[in-house]
Parts: structure tokens; sequence; C-alpha cells
């Protein structure tokens, strides 16, 4: 069995993107989460063909399958300053193996993009949770999400799986399952 390393409280950084904290975040933090979501109304018209819905953050939060939850999900702010979150990341531990993450979302507002503050926040959290004992890190990117593909491919994801469509929220998506090993 992989013995994890102590995960600190709310209020401590786990690690840090360009200068900024990422922390734990809990239901105390739905309203910011929610206004990110909000701002980035860009990726729910992809997503879902709609604004993300009133509760979303709060669902987010919350969401993962009963057994798992809280333990096993870690939903981690990036600090935007002035109680506003700059990006999320959503990620799920021991997915189908104790050694293996799901990586649900990686999110920035839109006015932090297109500086390397994406890639620089996700070698920051691979680096942690290699640190955690994760080998292997696996995430699905929407069939269109043309762009999405570039980016995971450019940090190292490969073997994609294609799954049958499914609905989300108003719209119909092939999703693309990534791997990346993370013993290499
Ligand atoms: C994906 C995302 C985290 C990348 O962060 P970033 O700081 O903008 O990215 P970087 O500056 O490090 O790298 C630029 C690359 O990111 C990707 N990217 C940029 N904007 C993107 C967007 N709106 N959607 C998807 N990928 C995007 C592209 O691959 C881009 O390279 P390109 O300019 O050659 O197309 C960020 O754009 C974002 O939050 N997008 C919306 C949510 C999303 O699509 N998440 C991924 C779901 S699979």
């Amino acid at each position: 069995m992989i013995q994890f390393a102590d995960i600190p409280g709310r209020s401590l950084p786990l690690f840090t993107v360009a200068g900024r904290r990422v922390r734990l975040l809990d239901d105390a933090d739905a309203p910011a989460l929610q206004r990110l979501f909000d701002r980035s109304g860009d990726y729910f018209d992809l997503l879902e063909g709609r604004p993300a819905g009133p509760g979303a953050a709060r669902d987010e939060l919350r969401e993962g399958p009963p057994e798992r939850v809280p333990h096993d999900l870690f939903a981690l702010g990036i600090d935007g300053g002035q109680g506003e979150l700059a990006g999320y990341i959503g990620a799920l531990r021991h997915h189908r193996r104790p050694d293996q993450w799901y990586l649900g979302f990686l999110l920035l507002d839109p006015a932090w993009r297109g500086r390397g503050i994406g890639s620089t926040a996700y070698w920051a959290f691979q680096h942690w949770i290699q640190t955690q004992g994760a080998q292997s890190l696996l995430l699905a990117v929407l069939a269109d999400n043309l762009r999405g593909h570039r980016f995971w491919r450019s940090l190292g994801f490969g073997s994609p799986r294609s799954y049958p469509a499914r609905q989300i929220g108003l719209k119909r998506h092939v999703l693309i399952e990534y791997e990346k090993d993370l013993r290499v």
C-alpha cells in the first residue's frame, strides 16, 4: 500500500504557481470559485453550451464518487489576490489504481491565460502529486477542444483513447482520454 504524505490544512499553500499560492478549497470558497466559473463563460460554453449554472462551484467542491469524497477529491485554488481565484485545479487520487490520479479540471481566469501560466500550473501540480506517490495521470479532453489537445500533448500526454459520445449540459461530446506515465 502506498503511503501518502500528509496533506496540510486549508490555509497552508501546497505549492506556488508564478508566485501565487495554491491551496485546498472547501465549501467556504464556493462563491470565489463560482465567480471564476462565471468569468470563464467561454469554457462553459464549449463544455455545456451555456454559462456555468448558479450551483456549479458548490457541486464541483462536493462532486465525485460517494465513497471517495472528500478524502480523495482535491479542489485546488490558485490565489488571484483580493479574495479572487486566478485558476482552479480539480483532481482525484487513487483513480483506477492507488498510484493513479485523474485531472478533472485545469481552468485559468481568461485574464491569466496565454502567458505560460497554465503550463507552469500543470508542472507544479505534476510535481506535487509525484511527491504524493503518483505514477500515472489521466485526463479527458473534449474531442472538439483542439487547443486543449495541443496543450496536453505539449505537456507529454499521449495514448489517446476515444469514448462513446455523452451528453454534457446542452451538448453531446466525444471525450478523448490521455495518460501520462510519471515514472519516466
Ligand atoms: C488550457 C489553459 C489552462 C492553458 O493555460 P494558458 O496559460 O492559457 O496556456 P499557456 O500559455 O501555458 O500555453 C498556451 C497553450 O495553451 C492552450 N490554450 C490556450 N488557450 C486555450 C483555451 N482557451 N482552451 C484550450 N487550450 C488553450 C493552447 O495549446 C496554447 O497554445 P497555442 O497558443 O499554440 O494554441 C487555459 O487556456 C484555460 O484555462 N483554458 C480554458 C479551460 C480549458 O480549456 N481547460 C483545459 C480543458 S482540457
